[in-house]
């Protein structure tokens, strides 16, 4: 196991970990509580560098996110934002750098596959959930698709399984909408199937790469009550220009510029930043 450095700010675990973890990766065994958090931090990454063709994305970048934090991510286009997520995800790998989940989980060595069963969830902007299928199949087949083989083999759902899944409907206020195909839910309405696609994977972190694009008034508020509701419980990542938005979420903004990150703080703090202001009107 590489140290890893404890980072100043950080939140009081959510819930006691149990286990190190330290042997736990490939094994199904990995996700849930046998995450090891015991310094408080859910995601490190240390001198990050990605580039394409010589184009560097990502710039020795460095962030930490607090077990149950609702982190939000801003910047301007190009900033890096989701080509972060994306090594996060294992779908970049980073030139070099640090990738850590919990303590012990190096994100650099494991694939996309073993990385979404730990525990991290993304969502992508675009909705792409099938719309041919209900919203309690769309659920269901997003909680079979990442459980172990012998999960997807009993056909029949287990009654915890569908009290999780009846959970969520309620959560993402689909409950009424259970039977209806998903083709014919408003943009909206998609977005919120989506979130619990993830949700019924249960997992500790979640990603999302702008959120509430394309929303209606409404539909941003409910999204701002459910990812408040979610912290804690989970941690999030939201990568999002609206500031109302951010504003009214986030623990901590952090504002990426050409890979790095350029202020953290709250949203004032963070807008009040001299540099912060100049990257902004600059474009
Ligand atoms: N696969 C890729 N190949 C080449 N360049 C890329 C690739 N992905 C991202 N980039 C470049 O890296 C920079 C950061 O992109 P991105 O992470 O998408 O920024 P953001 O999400 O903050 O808008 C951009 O200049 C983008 O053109
Ligand atoms: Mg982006």
């Amino acid at each position: 196991m590489r140290a890893v450095p404890i980072p100043e700010l950080m939140l009081e675990p959510a819930f006691d970990p149990v286990g190190s973890g330290r042997d736990a990766i490939g094994a199904s065994a990995v996700a849930g509580p046998g995450l090891n958090i015991r310094h408080g931090t859910i995601l490190t990454l240390e001198d990050i560098n990605v580039s394409f063709d010589g184009f560097k994305a990502l710039s020795n970048l460095c962030l930490y996110i607090g077990v149950g934090e609702l982190r939000c991510i801003i910047g301007p286009n190009g900033a890096g934002k989701t080509t972060m997520m994306d090594v996060i995800t294992g779908k970049t790998r980073p030139d070099n750098g640090v990738a850590y989940f919990g303590e012990t989980l190096d994100l650099t060595q494991m694939s996309e596959v073993e990385i979404a069963q730990a525990g991290i969830g993304r969502k992508f902007q675009k909705p792409t959930v099938f719309e041919a299928l209900s919203v309690f199949e769309n659920l269901e087949l997003a909680q079979k698709t990442n459980k172990s083989v012998w999960a997807s083999l009993r056909a029949k759902l287990t009654g915890e399984q569908k009290d999780r899944i009846d959970e969520v409907l309620h959560t993402i206020k689909l409950d009424g909408a259970r039977h209806r195909p998903a083709g014919l839910l408003s943009h909206g309405q998609k977005q919120f199937l989506e979130i619990g696609m993830l949700l019924v994977q249960d997992p500790q972190l979640l990603l999302l790469d702008e959120p509430v694009a394309g929303m209606t008034d409404a539909e941003t508020e409910f999204t701002a009550e459910l990812f408040k509701s979610l912290a804690r419980k989970h941690s999030l990542l939201v990568v999002e220009h609206d500031m109302g938005f951010v504003g009214s979420i986030a623990d901590q903004v952090t504002v990426l510029h050409q890979g790095s990150v350029l202020a953290e703080g709250s949203l004032a703090q963070v807008q009040a930043d001299q540099r912060v202001i100049e990257v902004y009107l600059g474009r």
